[in-house]
């Protein structure tokens, strides 16, 4: 750990209440920057916020449901207006649900897309300008493994909604890189937050025995790789997708 890597830097992260966004905004406060961390759900924001309180963080809770454009470009000014600049965008907020296709109904398709994808385009469209000005930007998007493989137990949905932001990944590389802003994504798997909740036991035991490293995920593997991306010396990668899954799938 660097204590200063991200002094002077700001950084955006929804879906931040706990989870793999919180680990990565507690992290990346200890290494320096000032974190605003957003989420839909004010109790667990709460809490997070007085987590980082005791640690010392610099840092704003700011109440944002992503699949809102208004509160999403309004979470964007007030970290711009508290911090001076953003310089890091992690668009990790997102849902899983567990339907089987012919279960799934309408308000799941729409609310899954609009949080998942939605989100990250109101965010992305939300910094641009900003970064642009700085010349300086790392976005980040947490896509999934069902981005890749495809979703074979939960809703359909969910991996059309992260196989998404793989090519919005692409798309806002290839136009932001002239501007001095990266955007990549990270493709994790099997990770026991509270998105995961429905793995029983054996599943996870199951899960663990077929990834080659022999362990599940830990929000920290996740948080790691998120400030390696988000840091300067990750600026000639641009436009990737880093699979994070102990070896499970590999391309
Ligand atoms: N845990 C895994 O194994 C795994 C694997 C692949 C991808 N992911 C992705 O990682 C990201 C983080 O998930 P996690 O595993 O930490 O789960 P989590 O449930 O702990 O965290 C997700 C957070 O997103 C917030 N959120 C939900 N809807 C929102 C909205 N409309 N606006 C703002 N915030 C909202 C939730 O309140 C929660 O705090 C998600 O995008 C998820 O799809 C997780």
């Amino acid at each position: 750990m660097r204590e200063d890597r991200f002094a002077g830097k700001a950084a955006f992260i929804t879906g931040a209440a706990q989870g793999i966004g919180f680990q990565t905004a507690l992290d990346m406060a200890k290494e320096g920057a000032r974190v605003a961390i957003s989420d839909v759900d004010g109790e667990a924001l709460k809490e997070a916020g007085e987590t980082l309180k005791k640690q010392g963080a610099a840092f704003l809770a700011l109440e944002c449901d992503v699949s809102d454009r208004r509160q999403v470009e309004e979470a964007v000014q007030k970290t711009v207006n508290a911090f001076g600049r953003l310089d890091i965008l992690i668009n990790n907020a997102g849902i899983l649900k567990n339907f089987p296709i012919e279960e799934t109904t309408d308000e799941l398709l729409e609310k899954t897309i609009g949080i998942n994808v939605m989100g990250a385009l109101y965010a992305i469209r939300a910094v641009t300008p900003i970064m642009k000005k700085q010349k300086y930007g790392r976005i980040i998007n947490v896509s999934s493994i069902c981005g890749k493989m495809g979703d074979h137990s939960t809703t359909y949905v969910y991996g059309a909604s992260k196989g998404a932001l793989l090519s919005v990944t692409r798309s806002v590389a290839y136009q932001l890189g002239p501007f001095g802003v990266t955007c990549n994504s990270i493709a994790p798997h099997a990770v026991m937050t509270k998105l995961m909740a429905y793995w029983d036991e054996g599943r996870k035991k199951d899960a663990a025995d077929k990834i080659p490293v022999r362990r599940l995920g830990t929000v920290e593997d996740m948080s790691h790789l998120m400030m390696f991306l988000a840091s300067d010396e990750a600026g000639f990668i641009n436009g990737e997708n880093v699979n994070i899954n102990g070896g499970y799938y590999m391309d």
